[in-house]
């Protein structure tokens, strides 16, 4: 899991991407999630830079 906080997987990322999200903000705003512990946010900021 991606971000276990959250349950946020990869495919939540790429639909994120796909919708628009350029930052990780807005990654967990676009699946209606606020960070928590923010350590997957490195994670999530790779799979924005491979995904868009
Ligand atoms: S692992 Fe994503 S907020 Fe904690």
């Amino acid at each position: 899991m991606l971000c276990p906080c959250l349950s946020l997987k990869k495919k939540h990322v790429r639909r994120a991407v796909a919708d628009g999200a350029s930052t990780v903000a807005k990654v967990y705003r676009l699946n209606g999630k606020k960070a928590r512990c923010g350590k997957c946010a490195r994670k999530i900021k790779k799979l924005i830079e491979k995904y868009s």
